[in-house]
């Protein structure tokens, strides 16, 4: 599977700036997959309800969800893409997954991170795991990645790559997503943007780029820099996520022990 990344700098509110910027990048790439930032299209910093209003769209027949579908259909391969999506009387941090055959799926961002609690509704999907013509996608977003819950998850329900929309401000996630792949024995692509949002007074959020690509052995395999736009696709053997042994004795999932784990399912914490 050829799977990738496009990172790049939004503009807050132009839609229609950020889908051409996507458009242009896929002219003459080979990709099966290809996973873009969180709310890739509106930017992030929302500083009102009316504006979440304005900019959040229904799925799957809002405009960026039939922009994606239609260059997923004309260039024949998958994409993931974060975006904010209004449904019933509420607005969730969501992302899709179309295909050569249209909209395929929709994942409602779990955990969500900072102000995003002022806005959107934690996301009630749960994490699902995509059976797609190029194999099995698992999608989170963002801050998901800090709960190792959400990508064990998925990678329990068998998803080979872990698509992977973020609008990361905090330094730690690259340096953490390889163990978060080695640990479950899957691939990941993290798309990160890039560039600075600053909406109001006071908050500043600077985005760190380094989106990635990480192998089920920890490596990674593709690095963007920090600053700038960044498409790069490398060549995933998914297949070798489906190998949880680590020697004779061992196997990641087999050697399991969920009853040790108990207080992971519980409601409350102490
Ligand atoms: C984040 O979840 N956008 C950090």
């Amino acid at each position: 599977m050829k799977a990738g990344f496009y990172q790049f700098n939004p503009v807050f509110g132009n839609k229609k700036k950020n889908i051409t910027s996507v458009a242009n990048a896929l002219k003459g790439i080979d990709v099966d997959l290809l996973v873009l930032p969180e709310f890739f299209a509106t930017g992030y910093q929302f500083t009102s309800m009316e504006e979440v209003g304005y900019l959040a769209e229904t799925i799957p027949d809002g405009e960026t969800t039939e922009a994606l579908a239609s260059l997923s259909k004309k260039y024949g391969m998958y994409m993931v893409a974060g975006l904010a999506e209004r449904f019933d009387k509420h607005y969730y941090n969501s992302a899709v997954l179309t295909g050569p055959e249209g909209f395929v799926g929709l994942y409602r961002k779990t955990h969500l991170f900072f102000e995003e609690k002022l806005w959107f509704t934690p996301g009630n999907t749960g994490f699902n795991v995509f059976q797609t013509g190029i194999g099995p996608v698992g999608i989170m977003i963002c801050f998901d990645w800090l709960f190792p819950e959400s990508m064990r998850t998925l990678a329990l329900q068998g998803a080979q790559v872990i698509a992977h929309p973020a609008n990361l401000v905090l330094p730690h996630c690259p340096s953490a997503m390889p163990i978060r792949c080695l640990e479950n024995k899957v691939y990941a692509i993290t798309a990160n943007r890039t560039g600075r949002e600053q909406r109001k007074e006071g908050s500043c959020l600077e985005f760190i780029g380094k989106s990635q690509i990480v192998a089920p052995d920890s490596t990674i395999i593709a690095k963007a820099p920090k600053k700038w736009t960044s498409l790069m696709i490398a060549d995933l053997k998914i297949d070798t996520a489906l190998n949880k042994s680590i020697n004779q004795y061992n196997d990641l999932f087999k050697d399991r022990r969920p009853e040790m784990y108990q207080v992971l399912v519980e409601q409350e914490t102490k």
